[in-house]
């Protein structure tokens, strides 16, 4: 590409009126490629979140009719979280196994009467513990790579059998991708993609959805940096991703978003695979807490934040904006 020198070039040319801006923009945003996350609660522990301004735990009536409402605005695909309560809560995470729990009856719920939209589960053990951590831990309090990647495959398996679309482990264990192929592979569940939660870094941004799900009390001081990614890495991005899709993962994830477009690049670029991002709670949160005060406008802040994340090479993005998105490019 060989600049042309003004006033021959005038880049603004391009750039005056609608059409033109129509014809020469290099990214689109559509619907399709939003997935809501929704947080799923039962009795009392149903509501508004207090760290997201806008975002409720549903019950599962709540869910279905959401989740109609979404396929309606031609939204992807629908992210699960449970809420679980805190007498359900075990050092092992006993529930992630329940063959009845809340994550089940919803993804039954869903799949029961609603077609035409993808119902992705995350799989680990966080919402479960009584320690807040994605995985087991050994006698030392260190995660257990190992016996917590043993849990793991049979949670995944179990949402395999209840009918989900895609399984999105988000534990960050090694060889865990390659164990849950295994198991579905075995177990005829051929179909059922992953989608792995590759390149995930150790990030305040979640405090709002540890928060939503009730897990950041258990957690206490204790965080997952002996798991998730430090924030300072990028080569090791690549390996994540190399990893999993080698044990057979068919999407793969970058997580947080806004701050870690450089990743999406990178992974995009290296790799050509289908690649999520995750726009996590805490993004949500500074956005709507800065809208709610009138301090930034709604409308072109969500869908700018969205369309950067497919200019930075996202096929996909994970969104509590995606419902309100989906409604304004449909308008
Ligand atoms: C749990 C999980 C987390 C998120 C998705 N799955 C939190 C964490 O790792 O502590 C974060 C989502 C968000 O912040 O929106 N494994």
């Amino acid at each position: 590409m060989t600049p042309g020198s003004f006033p021959r070039t005038r880049l603004r040319r391009t750039r005056q009126t609608p059409y033109l801006r129509a014809m020469v923009r290099e990214t689109s945003l559509a619907p399709g490629q939003l997935i809501q996350p929704l947080f799923v609660a039962e009795g009392a522990l149903k509501g508004a979140v207090g760290a997201m301004p806008g975002v409720t735990r549903l019950d599962l009536d709540e869910l279905v009719r959401e989740c109609e409402a979404l396929k309606a605005l031609g939204v992807g695909c629908v992210a699960l979280f449970p809420v679980t309560p805190a007498e359900r809560k075990t050092p092992g995470g006993d529930e992630a196994l329940n063959p009845d729990s809340l994550m089940v009856r919803a993804i039954k719920a869903i799949k029961r009467s609603v077609s035409g939209i993808g119902v992705l589960a995350d799989v680990a053990l966080d919402p479960y513990t009584s320690h807040g951590q994605d995985g087991v831990l050994d006698a030392n309090g260190y995660v257990d790579n190992g016996a917590s990647v043993g849990i793991l495959r049979r949670q995944a398996l179990l949402y395999a059998r209840a009918g989900v679309d895609i399984v999105a482990p988000s534990d960050m264990m090694d060889g865990r991708i390659g164990q849950i192929r295994d198991v579905l592979e075995r177990d005829g569940q051929r179909n059922t993609l992953i989608m792995s939660y590759a390149a995930k870094y150790a990030s305040a941004f979640y405090g709002p959805f540890r928060d939503a799900v009730g897990s950041s009390g258990n957690l206490g001081k204790g965080g997952k940096e002996t798991y998730q990614m430090d924030p300072a890495n990028t080569d090791e991005a690549l390996r994540e991703v190399a990893l999993d899709l080698d044990e057979g993962a068919d999407m793969v994830m970058v997580k947080p978003g806004m701050p870690y477009l450089d990743i999406i690049r990178r992974v995009k670029d290296e790799f050509g695979v289908p690649t999520a991002a995750y726009q996590v709670s805490g993004e949500y949160s500074m956005l709507q807490g800065a809208i709610d005060n009138g301090w930034l406008d709604e409308r072109k802040a969500v869908l700018e934040s969205l369309l950067c994340f497919r200019r930075a090479g996202a096929d996909m993005i994970l969104s509590y904006f995606s419902k309100r998105a989906a409604q304004w490019l449909g308008d």
